[in-house]
């Protein structure tokens, strides 16, 4: 038996003893990053460096990190497959790259000091080389000449070993990954890793970073070759101990054995599901979210209806969400320390949207029996009515669909996005935008975007006051929007004195610039900013002369004067003690 933790800690002991600096799990919730909703891997955060910034706490960094995927929501319930789950992690920005990382990730998986796996349970893929990228023989070689056995390495194309970018645009390589071999039959002469039938479980990712993808969809080589790796800890968990699933670990027997003592009936796949979407729900919230109809609230809907009504499913009555979320928080809480301050607010809202859910759900399942009274298995209901039954009675598309499926029927999946889109045109025009790319692809005129946003929130403090905080940003190279604390509506002339004063200082033409410091000296300058690192002994802050020092990533221009002319669009309430503001920068 080895426990989560202990593999958690020899990761970070390893890779800390190979001379990497350990860093914190960023936010869920990627800062300045609006081409895609959730951090969905550990290189996420860290796309700046992987672009050529230079990270405060080196070119070697580890860490593990708290990520989303909601691609795989389907098949959560399954043996492998997760919304939410921790990855380990280890980074070369610019430093070692596929000798270095190839020969410690096989040291860490195969050596006895540390997670001491037998090699001939060992298989390796890399790239097989295409148009964009050369056949990786040479990560083929280093695997061979390390003892991994010839028939053992596989040569994939682009769809199997390639990794990233994390949104449309950005770092990313050609990658080789690490398999399990189980120890079952194949499932047919052609069987290998590239199968699913659950004899080779892919354990770790060695990425090689060295291109920069465009909006065009060409490749050109990246400042600097990068190492990002990734290990799925659950996974690598359920291994090591001969699970054949994920929900047989330490990391969710907790959960599991209380779903099972408030379960009345069986439930097929329901008791997994409840505990996945339970543990990507405290996460999301922990890192500020809130169930609502938009964006990554609504992921966070999503997931708590589903888990409702596979609770209703198991016979289980009643809110019982909140007793689930506090396993998560007390198992976790040590390794994110930020649960122990939201607890309560976590169990609340749960319990908030149980009470909004529950009688819609009763409701809803009566009138979905109505529409699909004449329908017969293999009958398909149309887009309108399951439409409907999200509009009037809050059924995201998977419940609808879960219980079409149960009656043998299917749902008008086209005729109900297309409903869905009109309302998304209706209530907030340009979903669509989240596509178009941010500081992963560092344009122009995000770069300007991002500085005019630094300027912003210190003319706020000094406008508004001390208690304006920075509660999310946004940018693209279209328009910068920034969240902020402030319990009351702006007004006109407000308004116009932070513009007035972002302007001021951007004429002035102060030099930007960073310094390396450590987080005393930091707050003894007076930097702000998003900074919860319980890792950092450095960090990076970004200086505009007295007027703006801020905990920051970057990049950004190198004299505000190339901002450009700023100017306010909107101001509004985002919610409760949070304004909002839209704002462009224009060439002067
Ligand atoms: N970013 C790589 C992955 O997620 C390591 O597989």
């Amino acid at each position: 038996m080895i426990s989560s933790s202990e593999i958690r800690q020899k990761y970070l002991a390893f890779f800390a003893s190979k001379e990497h600096s350990i860093i914190s799990s960023a936010s869920l919730i990627p800062d300045n990053d609006p081409t895609v909703l959730f951090t969905t891997a550990g290189m996420h955060p860290l796309v700046p460096y992987l672009m050529g910034e230079t990270h405060p706490a080196g070119v070697r960094l580890t860490n593990y990190q708290k990520c989303v995927r909601t691609g795989d929501i389907d098949e959560v319930g399954d043996r492998w497959h997760l919304t939410f789950f921790e990855m380990l992690g280890n980074w070369s920005l610019g430093d070692y790259f596929k000798k270095e990382a190839i020969s410690w990730s096989f040291e860490f998986l195969t050596s006895k000091d540390w997670l001491g796996i037998p090699v001939d349970r060992l298989s390796v893929s890399v790239f097989a080389g295409d148009d964009d990228a050369p056949r990786d023989e040479e990560s083929a070689e280093i695997w061979k000449n390390l003892g991994v056995h010839p028939e053992h390495i596989y040569y994939y194309p682009k769809s199997e070993n390639w990794w990233g970018p994390a949104g449309t645009t950005g770092p990313c390589g050609p990658d080789s990954e690490m398999f399990y071999d189980v120890g079952i039959e194949k499932c047919s002469p052609e069987c290998d890793p590239s199968c699913s039938c659950g004899k080779y479980v892919e354990i770790w990712n060695d990425v090689f970073m060295q291109y920069n993808k465009l909006a065009d969809g060409t490749y050109e080589p990246l400042k600097q070759q990068n190492v990002d790796t990734g290990m799925g800890l659950e996974r690598i968990t359920a291994v090591l101990n001969g699970y054949d699933e994920v929900y047989k670990t330490d990391l969710f027997v907790p959960l599991m054995e209380k779903i099972s003592s408030l379960a009345t009936t069986p439930g097929d796949t329901s008791k997994e599901i409840i505990a996945d979407h339970v543990r990507a729900a405290t996460f999301m919230m922990c890192d500020g979210v809130s169930p609502s109809n938009l964006d990554q609230g609504y992921v966070l809907r999503r997931l708590i209806r589903r888990a409702i009504r596979h609770g209703r499913k198991l016979g289980i009555q009643g809110f019982f969400l909140q007793d689930l979320a506090d396993i998560v928080i007390a198992q976790f809480t040590q390794y994110y320390p930020k649960f122990a301050d939201l607890r309560s607010e976590i169990k609340l809202e749960l319990v908030n949207e149980e009470e909004k859910f529950s009688k819609a759900l009763v409701q809803g399942e009566k009138q979905f029996a109505k529409i699909t009274a004449n329908l017969k298995p293999g009958g398909v209901m149309p887009g309108e009515q399951a439409f409907h039954l999200f509009d009037t009675y809050g059924f995201p598309l998977e419940i609808t669909k879960e219980l079409a499926k149960e009656k043998g029927i299917t749902i008008d999946e086209d005729g109900f996005n297309d409903f869905y889109k009109q309302h998304q045109d209706l209530s907030r025009a340009g979903a669509q935008k989240k596509f178009k790319g941010g500081l992963a692809d560092a344009s122009w005129e995000t770069i300007r975007g991002h500085t005019a946003t630094h300027l912003l929130q210190s003319a706020l403090r000094q406008v508004l006051g001390t208690h304006v905080l920075q509660k999310g940003s946004n940018i693209t190279p279209e328009r910068l929007r920034f969240d902020f604390s402030h319990p009351e509506k702006m007004v006109p002339e407000q308004i116009k004195e932070v513009e007035d004063l972002v302007n001021e200082k951007i004429k002035e033409g102060i030099e930007v610039h960073y310094e390396i410091m450590s987080v005393e000296q930091a707050h003894k300058i007076g930097a702000i900013g998003l900074f919860d690192d319980k890792y950092a002994e450095k960090v990076k802050v970004y200086i505009m002369g007295d007027f703006s020092k801020e905990f920051c990533g970057g990049p950004h221009v190198n004299n505000t004067q190339e901002v450009g002319h700023f100017k306010i669009i909107k101001e509004e309430a985002c919610s409760a003690g949070v304004r909002r503001i839209k704002a462009v920068v224009e060439n002067i």
